[in-house]
């Protein structure tokens, strides 16, 4: 060979390794390099909130957290950062046991555009204290929610675990375009407030194949959650997945284009859900929903609309819900529920429910055929054959 050609391809291969270098060392911050240990009590936060103020200052900065535990009593990961960033998690996060903890959330990652959180690894809430604590208490402060993405947009959550949430796993809030996809969340049947992922304020977010057990909603979407698509979720145990509470609070915005698809609920307290308060101190509409190819195994309330929402009897009789529902759509609702009536929908007088449509429903009960028990909605039971068949 020529030697010329030799040498080009000498100092091609001498130009790569120097650039592999460079961007291994300038790109990539290891949390151990800033002093974090994985013994599991060290508190970590201050070294992985530095990892990240470098990562963030670096085009392309990817914080590492290698295979271990890592004690992080909290931490705020916070932008706007120089270009994209990635947060790559192998180990575990462990969160504090403490109970009495004041604040609202464990990890938070505030005004970041072009964010990936992934990797194999574990947010561990290590909640069983404050689940205890708060069941046996009538009022307590509420404990904090495991992950918290504020203000992000157009960014991924993927492959991550998330357990033993103190109170919800994630809650996506005031973001835009955010993909979550391959997230495992685990915690009792029986913790409280343990809600999978909740969603509001939110445009443009991306649901696909989770798997979620917990004590309360595997999917929840608060007022403002728009343009929000649902896919290959697997829920159970778990209340299923719902849109509400809404009407609680003085200002809310509407909720809208919602698509729940392919989902499996197993032995949940509920399926697809819609829950408004009443009354309500506020009126937003919820519109343009499909629930669509849905598989249900002995689930206690699979398609419920309930606009007489007032957890522990706080708000008497004394009123409608001035929440509007319309446009819902609930298509190939099929498998076993656990009560006799698989639909129940109870809308506002005030503000009856409109286009409410029921298409190839097959709910069965013990081998039975289940009923539909509705009042005030505009409903719509659309192809033969389907169980239930109508509002009795
Ligand atoms: C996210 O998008 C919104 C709306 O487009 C914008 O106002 C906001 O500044 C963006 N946030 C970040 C962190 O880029
Ligand atoms: C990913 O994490 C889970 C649970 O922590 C573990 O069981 C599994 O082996 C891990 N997979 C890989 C490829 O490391
Ligand atoms: C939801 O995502 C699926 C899969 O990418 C896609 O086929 C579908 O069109 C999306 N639905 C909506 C309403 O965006
Ligand atoms: C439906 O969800 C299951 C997981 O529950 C997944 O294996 C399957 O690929 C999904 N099908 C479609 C068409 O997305
Ligand atoms: C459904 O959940 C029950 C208990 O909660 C479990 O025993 C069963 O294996 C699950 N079914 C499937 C198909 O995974
Ligand atoms: C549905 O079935 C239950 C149990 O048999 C019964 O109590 C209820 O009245 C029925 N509801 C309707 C709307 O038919």
């Amino acid at each position: 060979m020529d030697t010329k050609i030799v040498a080009i391809i000498l100092f091609i291969v001498f130009l790569s390794i120097l650039n592999f270098n460079v961007h291994g060392q300038t790109n990539n911050f290891i949390v151990n390099d800033f002093g974090a240990v994985a013994d599991g009590k060290t508190d970590n936060s201050k070294a992985f909130v530095n990892a990240w103020k470098r990562a963030c200052e670096t085009d392309g900065g990817i914080v590492s957290v290698p295979l271990g535990t890592y004690f992080v009593r909290e931490a705020d990961f916070e932008g706007p950062c120089i270009g994209q960033t990635l947060f790559h998690i192998d180990g575990t996060l462990l969160a504090s046991n403490d109970p009495m903890l004041d604040e609202d959330y464990w990890i938070t990652f505030y005004k970041v555009d072009r964010l990936t959180v992934s990797g194999n690894g574990t947010f561990d809430g290590n909640g069983a204290n404050s689940w205890a604590n708060c069941g046996g208490i009538a009022k307590c402060n509420l404990p904090p929610t495991t992950l918290k993405i504020n203000y992000v947009n157009n960014s991924y959550i993927q492959g991550l675990h998330f357990v033993n949430s103190k109170m919800f796993h994630l809650h996506i809030h005031e973001s835009d375009n955010v993909n979550v996809n391959y997230v495992h969340i685990l915690a009792p049947e029986d913790s409280p407030n343990t809600d999978g992922i909740h969603i509001g304020n939110s445009n443009d977010i991306k649901i696909f194949n989770a798997h979620i057990a917990t004590g309360d909603d595997c999917i929840s979407m608060g007022d403002g959650s728009t343009n929000i698509n649902i896919s290959s979720v697997w829920c159970g145990p778990g209340h299923g997945i719902s849109i509400g509470s809404l009407g609680k609070y003085k200002v809310e915005e509407d909720v809208s284009g919602i698509t729940v698809r392919n989902c499996t609920f197993n032995n949940t307290d509920n399926g697809l859900r819609i829950k408004t308060w009443a009354p309500s101190a506020s009126s937003p509409v919820v519109s343009d929903v499909a629930f669509v190819d849905i598989d249900l195994i002995n689930v206690r309330n699979p398609i419920i609309i309930d606009q007489y929402y007032c957890p522990s009897g706080s708000c008497g009789n004394e009123g409608e819900s001035s929440v509007e529902i319309k446009r819902v759509k609930f298509v190939d609702v099929k498998g076993s529920s656990a009560t006799e009536t698989a639909v129940d929908v109870q809308c506002s007088k005030s503000k009856p429910c409109q286009d409410i449509e029921f298409i190839d429903l097959d709910i069965g009960y013990n081998g039975q055929p289940t009923n539909a028990s509705c009042s005030n909605a505009d409903d719509l039971f659309r192809g033969s054959d389907q169980v239930p068949s109508r509002c009795s």
